[in-house]
């Protein structure tokens, strides 16, 4: 066996997980502070899943429209929420993105302008005013290579690449760093450091259908669990509404809501636009009732309401579900997106330049000429590690997590373009929260028997004579949550879901991966898997306890989005019990302070800038 002292060991004052928006921001704060600080990236750097995000990211900047001002986009963030928000976490989401944006214009991302040479902002579905600066339909991309440039170049900071960590590692409460293995030798790596950041992002991977990449396998919510820290909203996932359904080989490749912001509406298999029959009551005074005040809108009178396309995610996917299910789908289960008919073919060309090629190459269709079609995918998740709003530690003292490991921010559902902008502006209050914490924090013991705990947990994969096939098992379980976990839930398929979740647990217990530990992707799935069931079980628990429908999750035997003034009131939380099972528990929602409530009780015209 192994000894401890064998292990390649790397010692800083603090270690990202992840390599997205929000752990690169945050290191670069760690770096502004002086202090060491190591990343550890699953893949290579600058192909983090931030990329996915295209459309934008929202700030009020009030460049396209000069009304606009934060109290609107922390109201519309709430709104779109369905109050369910930590509303300190949307506040300071609101007041600090546009300082965010600027910085990272200053640090060379070359934004798509104005005609006055400002940074240009585009419409999204529940932002009152256009609102997300962008770069195209490539936006996520520029914000990567942005950081990522002054990542490298900020002092004290070194990129660990292709590295995957199993486990977090404690000095009593405290975090006090991290074992991982390197995917290209499968050697084990040990990172000591006083704080630990949690960038590591999505869950999707526990769907079929998901807008998501081979990385999202809810590492970071499970390092969290393991470790003691509370998982908050787990229920709230996000189904785009807008994902490809065709070829199969890419069903759930993103579609940009850019689509719809400029100009693109939605239509089932009649040619009707049937948005205008989903427009909730709340939502009546802001969105057109017709189409012709929708082409008014299009036509540049930001004063006409707005097309029923940009309600917000969860009502437009609801929408396509429910024209599918009553027979109105596209030929491939989805529904038709029209540009084509909408606006010319080099202003699409030129506004959604990766939407073009991606339709081109992988499903033979010109998007100037012909609709595209489009059906719900698994983004996001609004729940995540329960953090303190303003420094984003969690309850174990030294674990901070940012972007969308994180929980709170995006209450049941989430703003599209709320996400980039999520990254930047806690990225950097992570790196804050983390630099006074470590200058706090005293001298730290490295516990060798939790190193050997978690070495031999994966290296008993490899030494079993025979075993379970993991890539069996994920498929399972990305099939059953698909079934019973998705977009339109009930409570007979949810408590089947706990159920076999339990079942796949049991067999991950003596599941075997061949070989030895060079690249060896089937030991990587295998160690995947228990932070897949994990973040999958918290889910299907949470969805079976919200007895109500709201925002991102959907009760069919709970009909009503956010209706329910009861459960308006909670929350629920997620956390490891004594016995090592898994706890759910509802904990009252923190009260919105008055002088935030009186601004949601506002009128956005009440509001302006
Ligand atoms: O549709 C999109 O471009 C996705 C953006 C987001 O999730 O914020």
């Amino acid at each position: 066996m192994l000894n401890v002292n064998e292990i390649e060991r790397h010692d800083y004052d603090v270690i990202i997980i992840g390599a997205g928006g929000a752990g690169l921001r945050a290191a670069i704060e760690c770096s502004n502070h002086g202090l060491t600080t190591g990343i550890i990236c699953k893949s290579l750097l600058g192909k983090a899943h931030t990329v996915m995000a295209e459309g934008g990211m929202a700030a009020a900047l009030g460049y396209k429209d000069k009304r606009d001002n934060w109290k609107i986009h922390f109201r519309d963030t709430m709104f779109g929420g369905k109050f369910l928000n930590n509303s300190r976490m949307a506040q300071l989401h609101a007041q600090q993105a546009p300082e965010r944006v600027k910085e990272l214009e200053d640090w060379g991302a070359v934004f798509d302008r104005l005609n006055d040479g400002l940074i240009s902002q585009r419409n999204f579905g529940g932002h009152y005013y256009p609102r997300l600066a962008h770069v195209g339909d490539r936006t996520g991309l520029e914000l990567i290579r942005t950081l990522q440039d002054k990542t490298v170049h900020s002092p004290g900071v070194k990129v660990h690449m292709e590295c995957t960590v199993l486990d977090l590692l404690k000095d009593g409460d405290r975090v006090a760093g991290a074992i991982g293995y390197w995917k290209e030798t499968g050697r084990f790596v040990l990172f000591t450091a006083k704080a630990v950041v949690l960038a590591t992002g999505s869950i999707g991977k526990s769907w079929r259908i998901t807008s998501n990449s081979w990385e999202s396998t809810g590492d970071g919510v499970a390092l969290a669990y393991e470790a003691g820290a509370e998982l908050l909203d787990m229920e709230f996932t996000q189904f785009h509404p807008t994902g490809m359904v065709w070829p199969p080989s890419v069903r759930g490749t993103l579609v940009t809501e850019g689509v719809r912001g400029d100009g693109g509406v939605l239509l089932n298999n009649k040619g009707e636009r049937f948005m205008f029959n989903y427009i909730p009551d709340n939502y009546k005074e802001r969105t057109a009732a017709d189409a012709a005040e929708a082409d008014r809108w299009l036509n540049g009178d930001e004063k006409a309401r707005r097309p029923p396309e940009l309600l917000t995610r969860d009502v437009v996917a609801r929408a396509i579900n429910a024209e599918v299910k009553a027979g109105r789908g596209s030929p491939h289960g989805g529904a038709f997106l029209d540009i084509a008919n909408k606006r010319p073919a080099e202003f699409i060309r030129k506004r959604l330049p990766s939407m073009y090629h991606q339709f081109k190459e992988l499903a033979e269709l010109d998007i100037t000429r012909e609709p595209m079609e489009v059906g719900p995918t698994m983004h996001y998740a609004m729940g995540g590690v329960r953090v303190d709003p303003e420094t984003q530690m969690s309850r174990v003292p030294g674990l901070f997590a940012a972007g969308e490991v994180s929980g709170g921010m995006h209450g049941a559902n989430r703003l599209g373009g709320n996400s980039l902008s999520d990254l930047i502006v806690f990225g950097k209050l992570a790196g804050d929260g983390a630099a006074a914490y470590v200058k706090a924090c005293p001298a730290l013991a490295l516990d060798e028997a939790q190193v050997m705990r978690s070495v031999r947990r994966a290296t008993d994969i490899l030494n079993r004579e025979s075993g379970e096939n993991p890539y069996a098992i994920h498929e399972a379980l990305m099939d059953m949550m698909q079934a019973n976990v998705g977009i339109i839930r009930i409570k007979h398929e949810l408590e089947k879901a706990v159920e076999e979740i339990a079942k796949l647990k049991a067999r991950a217990t003596s599941v075997k991966a061949h070989g030895a530990t060079q690249y060896n992707a089937g030991w990587h799935e295998a160690l995947d898997l228990r932070n897949l069931l994990i973040v999958s079980e918290s889910v299907a628990r949470h969805a079976l306890l919200r007895e109500e429908s709201r925002g991102g999750h959907t009760r069919e035997d709970f009909p009503g989005d956010a209706t329910n003034k009861e459960w308006a009131k909670w929350n629920i939380v997620t956390r490891k019990g004594a016995d090592g099972q898994m706890e759910c528990e509802k904990i009252p929602h923190d009260p919105t302070p008055p002088e935030l409530q009186a601004i949601l009780d506002a009128k956005p015209e009440e509001l302006e800038g």
